[in-house]
């Protein structure tokens, strides 16, 4: 099932805020409707995000009533500029706005030939995206044995994704070369992607999962039930993985318990020129954490923390799992040096 399509001027996707009660698909039509549903969560998981951001562009260039380069370009920058104010933690966006801006910079030609160049390079990132975690699901399933259990946390499968998933392509890929792997979900408090999404997501395609709160993960660990942790991420850095609030608790868990912990990420979430100190991470509302759904489970008035992201250090992650491979960290160390 793809997440995001195009259909001649109208963004489909299925709002993810409603899942798993109800499934519900809904069209945007515009870049502010496609920044809100970010926003929102509507569309979220750090590949997703980037491709419905070049979406969002396509969607200006698609209804521009531009009638210059000029005032197209205008357009196209106010466009990348509201979609760059919807979350700041995932990468993937910056890089998928900034790839169509550049794209849109060096066309050649009419205003018909840049409208299309910027549509069709939206067009080509979404399959791009369905390709690289084609790709991180073949080399990841390697790293898995027949009869395995892996634990992860929030949800980094095709919702995450156009399609096919990041951390639960590698269980994906397994599980169609045959192997039997069942996965444990953490819930992901507060906005529960494991327990909504991920959970979802696994029984429909038929892997077996079992649901447990965040805080059972250290139990489950130290009973022997889990062989390895895959996660995904929204940024990686030089010194350390971004990636949903409670990723950290879970790998310094996994090292404690001498559980293999890896990521699996596309190359378009490496952002190899910046520590874990320069990320921004995202704030969200303090009802997610004061509410469960619209049921209130925290004293009026009490303060909250509610991060979005955390941040795990290098020395916990075993490898890197890529569309160009499995990454030891001393291979992302050499990657490093390169950029
Ligand atoms: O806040 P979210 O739901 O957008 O956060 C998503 C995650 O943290 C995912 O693990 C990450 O984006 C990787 S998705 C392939």
């Amino acid at each position: 099932m793809k997440t995001i399509k195009w259909c001649d001027g109208v963004v489909v996707t299925i709002d993810q805020t409603v899942l798993p009660l109800r499934e519900e698909w809904i069209e945007l039509r515009s870049c502010m409707e496609v920044a809100s549903a970010i926003k929102e969560m509507k569309m979220r998981g750090a590949p997703l995000i980037g491709v419905a951001a070049a979406y969002g562009m396509a969607l200006a260039a698609y209804h521009s009533n531009a009638k210059t380069r000029r005032e197209f370009m205008r357009e196209l920058e106010k466009c990348a500029e509201i979609l760059r104010n919807t979350r700041p933690t995932a990468v993937n966006l910056f890089w998928a706005i900034d790839r169509i801006m550049n794209k849109a910079r060096s066309s050649r030609g009419s205003l018909e030939d840049l409208r299309r160049d910027v549509i069709f390079e939206a067009l080509k990132m979404a399959d791009e995206d369905v390709e690289m975690n084609r790709r991180i699901g073949k080399h990841g399933a390697k790293l898995l044995s027949n009869g395995d259990t892996v634990l992860t946390h929030c949800n980094a499968g095709s919702l995450a994704t156009v399609e096919y998933g990041t951390a639960l392509a590698v269980v994906r890929a397994a599980w169609e070369e045959g192997k039997r792997i069942k996965v444990i979900a953490d819930e992901t408090r507060p906005n529960l992607q494991g327990a909504r999404l991920t959970a979802y997501e696994l029984m429909r395609a038929g892997i077996p999962v079992t649901l447990i709160t965040d805080n059972m993960a250290g139990y489950v660990m130290s009973k022997g039930l889990v062989d390895k942790v895959i996660v995904g991420a929204d940024r990686i850095v030089k010194d350390g993985v971004v990636n949903k609030i409670g990723t950290y608790t879970v790998a310094v868990l996994a090292e404690k318990h001498g559980i293999p912990f890896y990521v699996a990420a596309p190359t378009s979430t490496f952002d190899l020129s910046r520590r874990s100190l320069d990320v921004i991470i995202e704030e969200r509302d303090p009802e997610e954490v004061t509410h469960i759904g619209s049921v209130r489970i925290a004293p009026e008035g009490v303060d909250v923390m509610n991060p979005a992201f955390d941040i795990t250090p290098l020395r916990y992650v075993d490898a890197i799992i890529c569309e160009k491979g499995v990454l030891t960290l001393k291979d992302f160390q050499r990657l490093i040096e390169e950029v």
